[in-house]
Protein backbone atom coordinates (compact mmCIF):
# COMPACT_ATOMS: atom_id res chain seq x y z
CA UNK A 1 0.00 0.00 0.00
CA UNK A 2 1.24 3.32 -0.87
CA UNK A 3 0.96 6.24 1.85
CA UNK A 4 2.08 9.58 1.99
CA UNK A 5 4.32 11.26 4.34
CA UNK A 6 2.70 14.94 4.57
CA UNK A 7 5.58 17.28 5.38
CA UNK A 8 8.25 18.43 3.01
CA UNK A 9 10.26 21.51 3.05
CA UNK A 10 11.05 24.56 0.92
CA UNK A 11 13.20 27.21 1.33
CA UNK A 12 14.54 26.26 4.78
CA UNK A 13 10.51 25.88 6.39
CA UNK A 14 8.51 23.04 6.60
CA UNK A 15 5.69 22.97 4.40
CA UNK A 16 2.71 20.63 3.99
CA UNK A 17 3.06 18.95 0.72
CA UNK A 18 -0.37 19.60 -0.20
CA UNK A 19 -0.43 23.46 -0.61
CA UNK A 20 -2.53 25.83 -2.91
CA UNK A 21 -1.91 27.27 -5.92
CA UNK A 22 -3.49 31.37 -6.35
CA UNK A 23 -3.87 31.11 -10.06
CA UNK A 24 -7.80 30.35 -10.48
CA UNK A 25 -9.00 33.05 -8.24
CA UNK A 26 -8.96 36.29 -10.69
CA UNK A 27 -11.73 36.13 -13.20
CA UNK A 28 -11.04 34.24 -16.49
CA UNK A 29 -7.67 33.96 -18.50
CA UNK A 30 -6.63 34.78 -15.11
CA UNK A 31 -7.54 38.08 -15.45
CA UNK A 32 -9.87 40.93 -13.97
CA UNK A 33 -11.91 40.24 -10.82
CA UNK A 34 -13.05 37.17 -9.41
CA UNK A 35 -16.04 35.70 -10.38
CA UNK A 36 -17.33 35.24 -6.95
CA UNK A 37 -14.72 37.55 -4.91
CA UNK A 38 -16.79 36.27 -1.53
CA UNK A 39 -16.21 32.40 -2.39
CA UNK A 40 -12.41 33.48 -3.34
CA UNK A 41 -11.73 35.23 -0.32
CA UNK A 42 -13.49 32.00 1.81
CA UNK A 43 -11.21 29.37 -0.58
CA UNK A 44 -8.09 30.82 1.05
CA UNK A 45 -9.56 30.85 4.29
CA UNK A 46 -10.90 27.66 4.24
CA UNK A 47 -7.28 26.63 3.25
CA UNK A 48 -5.29 28.08 5.69
CA UNK A 49 -8.13 26.42 8.39
CA UNK A 50 -7.43 22.98 6.81
CA UNK A 51 -3.64 22.99 7.19
CA UNK A 52 -2.38 24.46 4.15
CA UNK A 53 1.32 26.78 4.80
CA UNK A 54 2.50 27.37 1.32
CA UNK A 55 0.71 28.99 -1.18
CA UNK A 56 1.51 29.91 -4.61
CA UNK A 57 1.02 33.11 -6.20
CA UNK A 58 1.79 35.90 -8.46
CA UNK A 59 1.60 39.67 -9.48
CA UNK A 60 0.48 38.95 -12.74
CA UNK A 61 -2.29 36.83 -11.62
CA UNK A 62 -5.17 39.62 -12.41
CA UNK A 63 -2.68 41.46 -12.84
CA UNK A 64 -2.45 42.29 -8.71
CA UNK A 65 -5.87 40.46 -7.93
CA UNK A 66 -4.60 37.23 -6.53
CA UNK A 67 -1.93 39.47 -4.65
CA UNK A 68 -4.47 41.65 -2.95
CA UNK A 69 -6.98 38.70 -2.06
CA UNK A 70 -4.57 36.76 -0.10
CA UNK A 71 -3.74 40.01 1.83
CA UNK A 72 -7.31 40.76 2.38
CA UNK A 73 -8.25 37.44 3.74
CA UNK A 74 -5.24 36.17 5.38
CA UNK A 75 -3.08 38.98 6.65
CA UNK A 76 -1.55 39.62 9.15
CA UNK A 77 -0.55 36.16 8.13
CA UNK A 78 0.20 32.84 10.17
CA UNK A 79 3.78 32.50 11.41
CA UNK A 80 4.24 29.08 9.04
CA UNK A 81 2.28 30.62 6.04
CA UNK A 82 5.25 30.04 3.46
CA UNK A 83 4.16 32.67 0.06
CA UNK A 84 5.82 31.65 -2.53
CA UNK A 85 5.68 34.24 -5.87
CA UNK A 86 7.07 33.92 -9.68
CA UNK A 87 8.57 36.86 -11.64
CA UNK A 88 9.36 37.48 -15.31
CA UNK A 89 6.20 38.43 -16.76
CA UNK A 90 3.61 41.15 -16.66
CA UNK A 91 -0.28 41.83 -18.35
CA UNK A 92 -1.07 44.00 -21.03
CA UNK A 93 -4.67 45.63 -20.96
CA UNK A 94 -6.28 43.27 -22.48
CA UNK A 95 -4.45 40.32 -20.58
CA UNK A 96 -2.21 39.46 -22.61
CA UNK A 97 0.89 38.03 -20.85
CA UNK A 98 4.08 40.00 -21.34
CA UNK A 99 7.70 38.85 -20.80
CA UNK A 100 9.26 41.24 -18.15
CA UNK A 101 12.66 39.09 -17.83
CA UNK A 102 15.31 41.64 -17.36
CA UNK A 103 16.88 42.52 -14.19
CA UNK A 104 15.42 45.25 -13.66
CA UNK A 105 11.84 43.56 -14.41
CA UNK A 106 12.84 41.08 -12.01
CA UNK A 107 13.25 43.27 -9.20
CA UNK A 108 10.61 45.24 -9.66
CA UNK A 109 8.25 42.06 -10.09
CA UNK A 110 9.69 41.36 -6.49
CA UNK A 111 9.17 44.73 -4.93
CA UNK A 112 5.44 44.63 -6.39
CA UNK A 113 4.99 41.13 -4.83
CA UNK A 114 6.09 42.56 -1.08
CA UNK A 115 3.97 45.75 -1.80
CA UNK A 116 0.59 43.98 -2.89
CA UNK A 117 1.18 41.14 -0.15
CA UNK A 118 2.64 43.69 2.95
CA UNK A 119 5.09 41.52 3.11
CA UNK A 120 8.78 42.44 4.00
CA UNK A 121 10.28 38.84 2.69
CA UNK A 122 8.82 36.60 0.10
CA UNK A 123 9.33 32.68 1.20
CA UNK A 124 10.63 32.21 -2.75
CA UNK A 125 10.47 33.49 -5.94
CA UNK A 126 10.77 31.39 -9.14
CA UNK A 127 12.40 33.26 -11.98
CA UNK A 128 9.72 32.37 -14.61
CA UNK A 129 11.10 32.03 -17.90
CA UNK A 130 9.53 33.25 -20.64
CA UNK A 131 11.99 33.23 -23.77
CA UNK A 132 9.30 31.96 -25.94
CA UNK A 133 7.01 34.85 -25.39
CA UNK A 134 10.57 37.67 -26.07
CA UNK A 135 10.31 39.06 -29.32
CA UNK A 136 13.95 39.59 -30.22
CA UNK A 137 16.42 39.48 -27.25
CA UNK A 138 16.78 36.81 -25.02
CA UNK A 139 18.41 37.66 -21.60
CA UNK A 140 20.73 35.44 -20.68
CA UNK A 141 19.89 33.25 -17.54
CA UNK A 142 23.21 34.19 -15.97
CA UNK A 143 22.48 37.59 -15.62
CA UNK A 144 18.67 36.73 -14.32
CA UNK A 145 19.52 34.19 -11.61
CA UNK A 146 22.53 36.77 -10.42
CA UNK A 147 19.85 39.44 -9.74
CA UNK A 148 17.65 36.42 -7.64
CA UNK A 149 21.02 36.07 -5.60
CA UNK A 150 21.43 39.52 -5.02
CA UNK A 151 17.51 39.77 -4.17
CA UNK A 152 18.06 36.87 -1.77
CA UNK A 153 21.52 38.49 -0.15
CA UNK A 154 19.15 41.78 0.50
CA UNK A 155 16.69 39.96 2.42
CA UNK A 156 14.11 40.28 0.15
CA UNK A 157 13.13 36.44 -0.70
CA UNK A 158 13.62 33.51 1.11
CA UNK A 159 14.86 30.77 -1.64
CA UNK A 160 15.26 31.44 -5.85
CA UNK A 161 13.43 28.83 -8.16
CA UNK A 162 13.08 28.70 -11.34
CA UNK A 163 10.20 27.91 -13.53
CA UNK A 164 9.40 26.56 -17.39
CA UNK A 165 12.94 25.79 -17.52
CA UNK A 166 14.58 22.58 -19.06
CA UNK A 167 17.00 20.23 -17.57
CA UNK A 168 20.12 22.34 -18.39
CA UNK A 169 19.09 25.47 -17.32
CA UNK A 170 17.73 23.95 -14.23
CA UNK A 171 21.15 22.54 -13.50
CA UNK A 172 22.80 26.10 -14.08
CA UNK A 173 20.31 27.22 -11.58
CA UNK A 174 21.29 24.21 -9.33
CA UNK A 175 24.98 25.17 -9.39
CA UNK A 176 25.28 28.30 -9.42
CA UNK A 177 22.09 29.96 -7.57
CA UNK A 178 21.48 27.14 -4.86
CA UNK A 179 17.91 26.82 -6.22
CA UNK A 180 15.33 25.83 -3.34
CA UNK A 181 12.57 24.62 -6.06
CA UNK A 182 11.44 23.91 -9.87
CA UNK A 183 7.53 24.67 -11.01
CA UNK A 184 6.99 22.97 -14.72
CA UNK A 185 4.28 21.18 -15.97
CA UNK A 186 3.77 18.04 -14.93
CA UNK A 187 1.03 15.51 -14.36
CA UNK A 188 0.01 12.20 -14.42
CA UNK A 189 -1.07 12.96 -18.41
CA UNK A 190 2.02 15.19 -18.91
CA UNK A 191 5.14 13.58 -17.84
CA UNK A 192 7.62 15.29 -20.20
CA UNK A 193 9.62 16.80 -17.77
CA UNK A 194 10.98 13.23 -15.91
CA UNK A 195 14.11 14.22 -16.09
CA UNK A 196 13.91 17.55 -14.58
CA UNK A 197 12.30 15.87 -11.69
CA UNK A 198 14.82 13.27 -11.55
CA UNK A 199 17.42 16.25 -10.90
CA UNK A 200 15.94 17.87 -8.54
CA UNK A 201 14.91 14.60 -6.10
CA UNK A 202 18.78 13.95 -6.73
CA UNK A 203 19.75 17.74 -5.65
CA UNK A 204 17.25 17.71 -2.71
CA UNK A 205 15.47 20.57 -5.02
CA UNK A 206 11.51 20.74 -4.25
CA UNK A 207 9.53 20.22 -7.54
CA UNK A 208 6.10 21.86 -7.37
CA UNK A 209 4.30 20.95 -10.59
CA UNK A 210 2.15 23.29 -12.60
CA UNK A 211 -0.96 22.21 -13.75
CA UNK A 212 -0.86 19.26 -11.52
CA UNK A 213 -4.84 18.23 -12.82
CA UNK A 214 -4.16 19.83 -16.78
CA UNK A 215 -5.45 23.49 -15.84
CA UNK A 216 -7.76 25.02 -16.34
CA UNK A 217 -7.00 26.15 -20.10
CA UNK A 218 -9.46 24.30 -22.81
CA UNK A 219 -6.97 23.03 -24.96
CA UNK A 220 -5.02 20.90 -22.44
CA UNK A 221 -6.32 17.43 -21.75
CA UNK A 222 -8.37 16.67 -18.04
CA UNK A 223 -6.98 14.59 -15.47
CA UNK A 224 -10.12 14.37 -13.92
CA UNK A 225 -11.46 12.96 -17.53
CA UNK A 226 -8.83 10.46 -18.11
CA UNK A 227 -10.70 6.84 -17.75
CA UNK A 228 -7.71 5.20 -15.82
CA UNK A 229 -8.26 7.69 -13.40
CA UNK A 230 -11.94 7.73 -12.98
CA UNK A 231 -11.82 3.81 -13.10
CA UNK A 232 -9.59 4.23 -9.98
CA UNK A 233 -11.80 6.49 -8.16
CA UNK A 234 -14.49 4.51 -8.43
CA UNK A 235 -12.99 1.22 -7.12
CA UNK A 236 -11.93 3.59 -3.80
CA UNK A 237 -15.08 6.00 -3.52
CA UNK A 238 -12.66 8.80 -4.40
CA UNK A 239 -13.18 11.55 -6.95
CA UNK A 240 -11.11 12.08 -9.98
CA UNK A 241 -9.22 15.11 -8.96
CA UNK A 242 -8.04 13.39 -5.53
CA UNK A 243 -6.40 10.40 -7.34
CA UNK A 244 -4.75 11.99 -9.61
CA UNK A 245 -2.94 14.29 -6.93
CA UNK A 246 -2.52 11.20 -4.47
CA UNK A 247 -0.83 10.07 -7.85
CA UNK A 248 1.98 12.84 -7.91
CA UNK A 249 2.57 12.50 -3.98
CA UNK A 250 3.06 8.77 -4.21
CA UNK A 251 5.10 9.63 -7.47
CA UNK A 252 7.76 11.42 -6.23
CA UNK A 253 8.46 12.83 -2.66
CA UNK A 254 9.89 16.19 -3.74
CA UNK A 255 6.67 16.67 -5.21
CA UNK A 256 4.65 19.25 -3.41
CA UNK A 257 1.13 19.81 -4.61
CA UNK A 258 -0.11 23.25 -5.32
CA UNK A 259 -3.41 22.85 -7.46
CA UNK A 260 -5.32 25.38 -8.07
CA UNK A 261 -8.96 26.32 -7.20
CA UNK A 262 -11.64 28.71 -7.27
CA UNK A 263 -14.30 26.66 -5.26
CA UNK A 264 -14.54 25.43 -1.28
CA UNK A 265 -15.77 22.30 -2.40
CA UNK A 266 -12.86 21.81 -5.18
CA UNK A 267 -10.41 23.01 -2.07
CA UNK A 268 -11.77 20.46 0.49
CA UNK A 269 -11.83 17.81 -2.00
CA UNK A 270 -8.01 18.26 -2.93
CA UNK A 271 -6.86 18.75 1.07
CA UNK A 272 -8.66 15.33 1.68
CA UNK A 273 -6.11 13.11 -0.30
CA UNK A 274 -4.28 12.35 3.06
CA UNK A 275 -6.96 10.14 3.59
CA UNK A 276 -6.58 8.15 -0.22
CA UNK A 277 -4.00 4.94 0.28
CA UNK A 278 -3.51 3.79 -3.94
CA UNK A 279 -2.59 0.37 -3.84
CA UNK A 280 0.00 -1.21 -5.99
CA UNK A 281 -2.84 -2.17 -8.56
CA UNK A 282 -3.82 1.13 -8.24
CA UNK A 283 -0.50 2.50 -9.20
CA UNK A 284 0.18 0.44 -11.65
CA UNK A 285 -2.97 0.62 -14.02
CA UNK A 286 -2.57 4.52 -13.43
CA UNK A 287 1.00 4.32 -14.40
CA UNK A 288 -0.07 2.51 -17.55
CA UNK A 289 -1.71 5.31 -18.41
CA UNK A 290 0.51 7.74 -17.92
CA UNK A 291 2.47 9.25 -20.65
N1 LIG B 1 5.11 28.81 -12.88
C1 LIG B 1 4.18 28.94 -13.80
O1 LIG B 1 4.43 29.40 -14.92
C2 LIG B 1 2.78 28.51 -13.50
C3 LIG B 1 1.89 28.31 -14.56
C4 LIG B 1 0.61 27.90 -14.26
C5 LIG B 1 0.23 27.68 -12.96
N2 LIG B 1 1.11 27.88 -11.93
C6 LIG B 1 0.73 27.62 -10.52
O2 LIG B 1 0.31 26.26 -10.44
C7 LIG B 1 -0.99 26.19 -9.85
C8 LIG B 1 -1.72 24.97 -10.38
O3 LIG B 1 -1.96 25.08 -11.78
P1 LIG B 1 -3.36 25.52 -12.38
O4 LIG B 1 -4.20 26.14 -11.33
O5 LIG B 1 -3.11 26.30 -13.62
O6 LIG B 1 -3.97 24.17 -12.87
P2 LIG B 1 -4.50 22.83 -12.14
O7 LIG B 1 -4.26 22.90 -10.68
O8 LIG B 1 -3.94 21.69 -12.92
O9 LIG B 1 -6.03 22.84 -12.48
C9 LIG B 1 -6.90 23.87 -12.13
C10 LIG B 1 -8.25 23.45 -12.69
O10 LIG B 1 -8.69 22.26 -12.02
C11 LIG B 1 -9.98 22.48 -11.48
N3 LIG B 1 -10.06 21.77 -10.21
C12 LIG B 1 -9.34 21.97 -9.07
N4 LIG B 1 -9.70 21.08 -8.12
C13 LIG B 1 -10.65 20.31 -8.66
C14 LIG B 1 -11.42 19.22 -8.17
N5 LIG B 1 -11.27 18.75 -6.92
N6 LIG B 1 -12.33 18.65 -9.01
C15 LIG B 1 -12.49 19.11 -10.27
N7 LIG B 1 -11.79 20.13 -10.80
C16 LIG B 1 -10.88 20.73 -9.99
C17 LIG B 1 -10.11 23.99 -11.31
O11 LIG B 1 -11.46 24.38 -11.43
P3 LIG B 1 -12.25 25.07 -10.20
O12 LIG B 1 -11.69 26.44 -10.06
O13 LIG B 1 -13.67 25.02 -10.65
O14 LIG B 1 -12.00 24.20 -9.00
C18 LIG B 1 -9.31 24.50 -12.51
O15 LIG B 1 -10.10 24.52 -13.67
C19 LIG B 1 -1.63 27.53 -10.22
O16 LIG B 1 -2.76 27.82 -9.44
C20 LIG B 1 -0.47 28.48 -10.05
O17 LIG B 1 -0.33 28.82 -8.69
C21 LIG B 1 2.38 28.27 -12.19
Amino acid sequence: MQSFTFSGSLAGRSVRRIGFGAMQLPGPGVFGPPRDRDEALAVLRRAVELGVNHIDTSQYYGPDVSNELIREALHPYPEDLLLVSKVGAERDAQGGWVSAQTPADLRRGVEDNLRSLEIDQLGAVNLRRMDEHSDGEVVPLEDQLAEMVALRDEGKIGGIGISTAPLAEVQTAIATAGIVCVQNPFSLLDQHDADVLAACHNAGVAYAPYFPLGSAFPHLPKVVDDPAVVAVADRLGATPAQVGLAWLLAHDDSILLIPGTSSVAHLEQNMAIGDLVLSPEDLADLDAAGT
